[in-house]
């Protein structure tokens, strides 16, 4: 495993960080069970991975607080995040201390390494701030949190409106940004704010379904060339990225998602999601190879770096492109 500092929380972390939420949800969303859960947590420990994170929302805090049982808690990060009620503007403050101590049980651990609040939209960033920081830094000061944190609500703010404001106002160390080949934008948008204020970068969205489902893919770049964003030509292939896959190059679409976003300046650790033994394998060895060769990267940048919001579907979202 390779290690870096998450920001100015100091953490060393793993670059490759097991998400618990996404589809699958360590399996349990893809008709997995607990003990399969708690044997991927396992496999990712024992592969050098250290951080882990989950949510109230995705129902996954009390199998990693079982999982982590038997490993030392001070040599794991466990980000976690509010409900997903805590980023509306009408949230009342009074209630998140409840819902934070509620983590804090379903996890089962004294506190927790990074509490953020999960998927704010930019209209209530400024409830966000002003009313539920100020909370959660107090609770901070008891010890319950190491370092505050908040994610953006990727489908519903494609020019990362929140987290161009977040990563320069001192409070959150920690954001969590979606970026991947087809979604590239952070590059401009939010790295140079988070590298100048020293602000630690959680990358989610790398594969998700668009790059995970050969179908997908397609359909996607069928769509994309009918509105006359990407070339006729990557519409008419069954294997569009097929290029990219070679000797000296990605040895799939999912390696090549993994390491283009790796090798990000800016990216401290990538997230993946999955239920699968064989994917957290092959996820972490591609997060540990060499970047992609540089004119693979030149053409990825060619053909898809004007391209915003694509495959950011979430679990609830029926559009499965989700662009809106
Ligand atoms: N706003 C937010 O706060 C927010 C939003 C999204 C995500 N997140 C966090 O980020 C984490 C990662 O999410 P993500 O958006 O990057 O998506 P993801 O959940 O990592 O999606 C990966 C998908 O591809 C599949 N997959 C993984 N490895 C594969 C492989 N090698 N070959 C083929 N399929 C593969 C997985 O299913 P299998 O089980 O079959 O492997 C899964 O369905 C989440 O778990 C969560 O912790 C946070």
């Amino acid at each position: 495993m390779d290690y870096t500092t998450l920001g100015r929380t100091g953490m060393r972390v793993s670059v490759a960080g097991l998400g618990c939420g996404g589809f699958s949800r360590l399996g349990l969303g893809t008709g997995g069970d607990e003990k399969g859960a708690i044997a991927i947590v396992h496999h990712a420990a024992a592969s050098g991975v250290n951080l882990f994170d989950t949510a109230a929302a995705y129902g996954t805090e009390p199998v990693l607080g079982k999982a982590i049982k038997t490993l030392r808690r001070d040599d794991i990060v466990i980000c976690t995040k509010a409900p997903f009620s805590w980023s509306s503007g009408r949230a009342d403050p009074a209630g998140l201390v409840a819902s934070l101590d509620n983590s804090l049980r379903q996890l089962d651990t004294p506190y927790i390494d990074v509490y953020q609040l999960h998927g704010v939209p930019p209209s209530n960033y400024a409830h966000a701030l002003e009313q539920l920081a100020p909370v959660l830094l107090r609770e901070k000061e008891k010890g319950k949190i190491r370092f505050l944190g908040i994610t953006e609500t990727a489908p519903h703010d494609l020019q990362h409106e929140t987290l161009h404001r977040a990563a320069q106002d001192g409070v959150w160390d920690v954001v969590m940004v979606g970026f991947s080949m087809m979604h590239q934008n952070a590059r401009e948008r939010v790295f140079p704010v988070t590298r100048a204020h020293k602000v630690g970068t959680l990358l989610m969205f790398a594969v998700r379904n668009v790059f995970s489902q050969p179908g997908r893919l397609a359909a996607t770049l069928r769509e994309l060339a009918v509105e006359g964003q990407v070339s006729a030509a990557l519409a008419d292939s069954d294997n569009p990225l097929g290029f990219l896959i070679h000797e000296g190059g990605a040895t799939s679409v999912v390696d090549a998602c993994y390491r283009y976003v790796r090798n990000e300046p800016g990216v401290d650790v990538v997230l993946f999601g999955t239920g699968n033994p064989a994917h957290l394998k092959t996820n972490i060895e591609s997060l540990l190879k060499p970047p992609l060769p540089v004119a693979d990267h030149r053409k990825i940048g060619k053909l898809f770096g004007h391209l915003v919001g694509v495959g950011l579907d979430a679990p609830h979202l029926s559009n499965p492109r989700a662009r809106t």
